[in-house]
């Protein structure tokens, strides 16, 4: 399985710990960067992994910037992008089983390596429910198209 990652210049560092540790899990990420701690803005980074998703290049996304907030927020601009930002595991789990995120987002100034570590390993490892899920999941992607 493909993931794409992206960071801006706040989350090298967490990219870096992220992109190794899923690594070691047996998947292969695509890399859009950035990996200067230079400053740069957030929305380049997450259009890029927003629209390797989107186009099937990637199976899903991992977004990393301070807060997470605008790196998702980006992402979410492209059609077929479900991106959400969770600081914690309950949701990031809840976010696949029932929204069929297909983009994680997190803030490298909110959540430390470990707990980013746990969120990461429940939203991979959950798996999208369908069923009355896969009507309301139709209904906001059947928003893009209004
Ligand atoms: C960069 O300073 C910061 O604004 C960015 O990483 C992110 O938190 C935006 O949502």
């Amino acid at each position: 399985m493909k993931i794409a990652m992206g960071n801006d210049h706040s989350a090298v560092e967490m990219k870096n710990e992220i992109k190794a540790y899923v690594e070691a899990k047996g998947y292969e990420v695509i890399d859009f960067g950035t990996n200067s701690s230079e400053s740069c803005d957030y929305p380049v980074y997450g259009e890029k992994v927003g629209r390797a998703v989107a186009a099937g290049e990637a199976d899903l996304g991992i977004l990393i910037c301070g807060t997470g907030v605008g790196i998702s927020l980006a992402a979410n601009k492209v059609k077929g992008v479900r991106a959400c930002v969770c600081s914690e595991p309950y949701s990031a789990k809840l976010s696949k089983m029932h929204n069929n995120t297909n983009i994680l987002a997190f803030g490298a100034r909110v959540v430390g390596v470990e707990l980013a570590k746990m969120i990461v390993d429940q939203w991979l490892e959950a798996e999208f429910e369908g069923g009355r899920h896969q009507r309301r999941v139709d209904m906001l992607m059947e928003i893009e198209n209004r």
